[in-house]
C-alpha cells in the first residue's frame, strides 16, 4: 500500500498584489513565485515594507491576488481555510472570552458536538502549556501566555500549513527564546508545514530549514538559504554555518537599508 501524500504544499506561482490607495496604484506584492515543501520549515526576512506580510496573507486567503496563483495541495487559494492557520503579532483574543473560550471560538465553523469542541480546545491548550489557565480572561494572562493560547487556537483546527507573521515580535528575549522551543516542539511532532516572517535574523536561523530573504519593495526574493546546522538549536551554541549565514544575511539586508553602515 502506497504511503498517502504528504500534505501542506503550497505553490505560490508569479503571485501579485497591487492595492489602489487614494487613487494611486500600491504594488504591494511583486511577481514572486515559491514551494512550500510538506512539514518544512520556511523563514522569510526583508525590510519593512517589501511585502511579507502581504504574501502571508495572500497565502492565507486574506487577500486576494492581482497576478498569478497560489495553490494549496493543488487546490487553488480562493479565501480563509481551515487547512490554513495564522499568527499575527498582536494577540487578537478575544477579551471577554476565557482562554478556552477563545480557543473554542475558532472551532465554530466545524460541525462538532459542544464537549468534543470543549476537549479539543483543552488539548490545544495542554500543548502550549496552559491547561491550568484555560478559565483565566486575556486581561488575567501574560504576554507570552496570550500568544500562546493565540497559537493553541491555530492549533486547535489542526492547520496542514501554519503562517506566521512576526508572532513574537512583540516579546521580551527570554519569552520569545521560550516560544520558539515550544514551536519547534509543536513542529516537529504535527509535522506542520511554517512560513514564518520575522525581523530577526538570529531567529530565523535558529528556527527554520531555509530562509528566503526579499528585497525592498517591490520586493523579490534574492536570496535562499539552506540551514544544514543541527537540531536541536539555540543562539548560545552557534556554529560556523551559523556565522557565515548570519553575515550572508546581514550583508544582503544592509545592502537595502541606506542608512547603514556599508558592509564589507
Ligand atoms: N491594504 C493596503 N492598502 C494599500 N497599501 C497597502 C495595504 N497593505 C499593504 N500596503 C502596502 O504594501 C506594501 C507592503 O506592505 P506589507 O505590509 O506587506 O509589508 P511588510 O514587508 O510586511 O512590512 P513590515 O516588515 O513593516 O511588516 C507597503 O508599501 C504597504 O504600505
Ligand atoms: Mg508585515
Amino acid at each position: 500500500m502506497t504511503e498517502p501524500a504528504a500534505k501542506g504544499h503550497v505553490a505560490v506561482r508569479d503571485a501579485a498584489v497591487r492595492f489602489q490607495h487614494k487613487g494611486r496604484a500600491v504594488q504591494a506584492l511583486s511577481p514572486i513565485s515559491m514551494d512550500l515543501a510538506p512539514a518544512s520549515f520556511t523563514a522569510v526576512i526583508g525590510p519593512s515594507g517589501c511585502g511579507k506580510s502581504t504574501l502571508l496573507n495572500a497565502i492565507a486567503g486574506f487577500t486576494p491576488l492581482t497576478g498569478g496563483s497560489i495553490a494549496v495541495d493543488g487546490t487553488a487559494v480562493a479565501g480563509p481555510s481551515p487547512r490554513v492557520g495564522v499568527m499575527f503579532q498582536q494577540y487578537a483574543l478575544f477579551p471577554w472570552f476565557t482562554a478556552i473560550g477563545n480557543v473554542e471560538f475558532a472551532l465554530k465553523r466545524f460541525d462538532m458536538p459542544k464537549a468534543e469542541r470543549r476537549e479539543v480546545a483543552m488539548q490545544a491548550l495542554a500543548e502550549v502549556g496552559l491547561a491550568q489557565k484555560s478559565g483565566n480572561y486575556p486581561g488575567q494572562l501574560s504576554g507570552g501566555m496570550r500568544q500562546r493560547v493565540a497559537l493553541a487556537r491555530t492549533l486547535a483546527a489542526r492547520p496542514d500549513v501554519l503562517l506566521m507573521d512576526e508572532p513574537f515580535g512583540a516579546l521580551d528575549a527570554q519569552t520569545r527564546i521560550a516560544m520558539q522551543e515550544l514551536l519547534l516542539g509543536i513542529w516537529e511532532s504535527r509535522r506542520t508545514t511554517v512560513l514564518f516572517i520575522t525581523h530577526d535574523i538570529e531567529e530565523a536561523l535558529v528556527l527554520s530549514d531555509r530562509v528566503l530573504v526579499m528585497s525592498a519593495a517591490p520586493g523579490r526574493f534574492v536570496d535562499e538559504i539552506t540551514i544544514h546546522s543541527q537540531r536541536p538549536r539555540s543562539v548560545e551554541q552557534i556554529d560556523d554555518d551559523f556565522i557565515a549565514n548570519r553575515a550572508r544575511m546581514l550583508r544582503l539586508l544592509r545592502h537595502d537599508n541606506p542608512g547603514s553602515p556599508p558592509s564589507h
